[in-house]
This record gives C-alpha cells, structure tokens and sequence, in this order.
C-alpha cells in the first residue's frame, strides 16, 4: 500500500526500513499528467521503491509568476500516484520545507544564462536548492526528470555532479503525440488550424538534427533550415531558437560536438518549446 508522509522526519523513518533496496525518486510540483506518470513508470524500471515527491516551491517563482495560482489538488494527485506504482509520496508543506526565510540558496554560472535562465530570473537557483534538499532528505538512488524540460535537467544533472550526490539523475524521453508534437498542458490552447501545423516544430528540429548527421558543421546554416521549415509550414512564429553544446549549454558555431537544438515557437495563445539533442557520431 502506498504510503504518504508530510514530514522530513516521517519521510526518513518510512525510507529507512527500504535502505537495502534501491530507491527512484519523482520530484514534483503536482498537478499531474500523462509526463509524470511516463516517469513514475520509467522509475519503477529502475527503482524496488517509487517515491514520489510533490512540493510547489515557492524558490522557484518570480514575483510576477503564478504561485498563487499554481494548480493544486492533493487528492487527485495521490490517487493519480497510487494508480501508478508510488510506493511513497512525501507531501510537504512550505513552513516544513522553509521553515525560515532561507539563508542559503545554490547558485549558478553560465547554465542559467541561456534561454528560461534568462526568460525567468531566479527561476533555476530555485529549482536546483529545492532539488538539492529533496535529495538530502529521500537519499535517492536514481531521480528522474523529463527531457522536454531539457535545461532543467541538464542543470540537475550538474548540480548532483558538483555537490556529490550519490545517485543517477535519469533523462526520461518527451512523450509526443503520434504527429511527433511534444505533449504539454499548453497544447489545449492551440485552435483547430494551429494544432494541425504544430507538429512542424518537431519535423524542423529532426530537419536540424539529420543535417548535422549528415555532416553540416554551421549552426547558422542547420538554424536556417529550421527557421524555413517553420515559415514554410506553421504560422507559428519562433521566439527562440538556439544550439548549444549538450554538456555545458555554451553556444557553438561550428557543430562539433553533441549539441542540443532548442526551439521556442509562439502561436496565438501558447508558446511552445521542445529541443533535441544530437549525437555527433566522431
Ligand atoms: O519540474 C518540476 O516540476 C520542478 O521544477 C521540480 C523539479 C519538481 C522542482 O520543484
């Protein structure tokens, strides 16, 4: 039976009889859909114990962002982690996690000066220090975190890196509708027309990604396919479009090393992000 703890100290106790089996632990904000249960179900693959953690952080918001707002139903979520093989669901509140104004806060280098780092001040130092804490207190094995929030993921991977967690942070693949478009919440915002031309953003990214296969080195050049292909077929306008070295998100010009190819398209009523990374085969 699934377990759900509010407490740091219950959260250790419960985790403590596991220690001999290996744990996978589901950050989240909550508010669950198709991609945390994608991860839910790819950290049972690697977990004897799914633990799953929902905590809106506070940290992580801007001033002019939607905390308030942020969509919160508790019971649903835990029934959504129970139907899907959750064995233990920590459920904080924010004077438990923040007990005081916190004092010390991670911080970053370059990685939060590219793309949402930029878009959103603040946004990553507070993902990585509320990370960080929920590694400390669940003591994972492997954590899990969806690639379609690639920078993210990247960013946790070096934290875990550079502060010497001993765990494996896994990159869990975009779930995508059969059209290749990346799922997401905002999809629902599209109109009938936009919907049909979105998947384009996915069709110019694999244009991008098979360019570079085949040997183009420019990223000007592999950008300016990409930037075609959206004119051509969406009237979707990008907003961003970026590649950058898959190890520390430094721009390139020449391509010769794994990259990841970042897109940001604005539609109507929805802005719509997805990325691929691309293995240089050397
Ligand atoms: O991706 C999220 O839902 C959040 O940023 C995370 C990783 C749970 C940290 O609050």
């Amino acid at each position: 039976m699934m377990e759900t703890v509010y407490t740091i100290k219950d959260a250790r106790e419960v985790l403590s009889s596991c220690r001999d089996k290996k744990i996978a632990l589901v950050p989240t904000m909550g508010a669950l859909h198709e991609g945390h249960t994608a991860l839910m179900a790819e950290a049972a693959k690697y977990g004897d114990i799914v633990a799953a953690s929902i905590f809106v952080n506070p940290l992580q918001f801007g001033p002019d962002e939607d905390l308030d707002d942020y969509p919160r139903n508790l019971e649903r979520d835990l029934k959504i982690c129970e139907e899907n093989g959750v064995d233990v669901v920590f459920a904080p509140s924010e004077a438990e996690m923040y007990p005081e104004h916190p004092e010390v806060i991670l911080s970053l280098k370059s990685m939060s000066l590219v793309l949402d780092g930029v878009k959103r001040p603040g946004h990553f130092e507070g993902v990585i220090t509320v990370v960080n804490k929920l590694f400390n207190i669940i003591r994972p094995d492997f954590a899990m975190f969806g690639e379609k929030d690639r920078q993210q993921l990247m960013i946790i991977k070096r934290m875990a890196e550079d502060f010497n967690h001993d765990l494996e942070v896994i990159g869990v693949p975009t779930e995508r509708e059969e059209s290749g478009l990346a799922k997401s919440s905002r999809n629902v915002n599209l109109s009938e027309v936009e919907k049909t031309e979105a998947p384009a953003i996915f069709q110019a990214l694999e244009i991008g990604r098979d360019l570079i296969h085949a040997g183009e080195q420019s990223a000007a050049s592999v950008k300016e396919r990409i930037e075609m292909h959206i004119i051509d077929h969406t009237s979707g306008k990008i907003d961003d479009l970026q590649i950058f070295t898959a190890r520390n998100l430094d721009a390139v010009q020449t391509i010769d090393t794994d990259v990841i190819i970042f897109i940001a398209v604005k539609y109507e009523r929805a802005r719509l992000i997805d990325n691929m990374m691309v293995i240089i085969n050397d």
